[in-house]
């Protein structure tokens, strides 16, 4: 599986960099405002950190067809391995079309529904990001939406990857993964939930009491 990080922010991106083999990030326009910087100034950072072969998913911001494909041509002349995102909708889709037709990688974003994703797929779209948890907050399943997807991908011999995207908790992302998607991008503070289960320093702590009660410093193999 790709694993990404779902952010913009530097410091998080190298802590989680040591102890994990990120793909790459993901951004939206909401995740850079919140930021508040430039497209320019995260992905050189995340390059830093990263190193080069580092993969950034980032999104056209424009409305129309023509505009979109002028602002895919700009993202993919950056000197970084760029996949565009662009929102799955009616206009999206047709400039996705545009996209591939110039050797440019796509991500359709802002999908909620299984056959939006297919819709998406069809029309040459790389990766497919359906929103888990904003799904979920409409009453209805996310995980099963990611399932349905992939089902229809594999039905229908498509090749594009799912990246399955907006995650709240650990279990939507354990969920999403045990369906054996191509990608997932996950938000910092789900990360660190992830590795963070309050039973776990206290089981470490004891093996080092019961260690040093009987041996001190003593390395085992000494
Ligand atoms: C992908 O990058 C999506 O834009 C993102 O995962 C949406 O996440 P949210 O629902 O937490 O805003």
């Amino acid at each position: 599986i790709e694993y990404y990080l779902d952010t913009a922010d530097l410091a998080e991106i190298k802590r989680f960099s040591h102890c994990l083999p990120l793909r790459g990030i993901t951004t939206n326009p909401s995740i850079l405002a919140k930021e508040g910087k430039g497209l320019n100034e995260v992905l050189a950072g995340a390059a830093e950190i990263l190193g080069p072969n580092a993969r950034f998913h980032t999104q056209v911001v424009s409305t129309t067809v023509e505009e979109m494909v002028a602002e895919a041509k700009a993202l993919d002349a950056m000197p970084y391995d760029v996949v565009v995102k662009v929102p799955a909708t009616e206009v999206g889709l047709a400039a996705i079309r545009k996209m591939k037709q110039e050797g440019i990688q796509v991500l359709a974003t802002a999908i909620y529904s299984a056959y939006q994703g297919f819709l998406a797929a069809m029309a040459g779209a790389d990766y497919l990001a359906p929103y888990v948890n904003r799904i979920d907050g409409m009453g209805t399943d996310g995980i099963a939406i990611v399932a349905d997807l992939q089902q229809l991908l594999d039905a229908n011999q498509c090749q594009s990857k799912i990246l399955a995207a907006s995650f709240k908790n650990t279990r939507q992302v354990t969920e999403v993964m045990k369906l054996g998607i191509g990608a997932i991008t996950v938000p910092t503070d789900v990360m660190g939930q992830m590795l963070a289960n309050p039973a776990v320093q206290p089981a470490v702590n004891q093996f080092s009491t019961d260690w040093q009660g009987q041996f001190g410093s003593k390395l085992s193999y000494e």
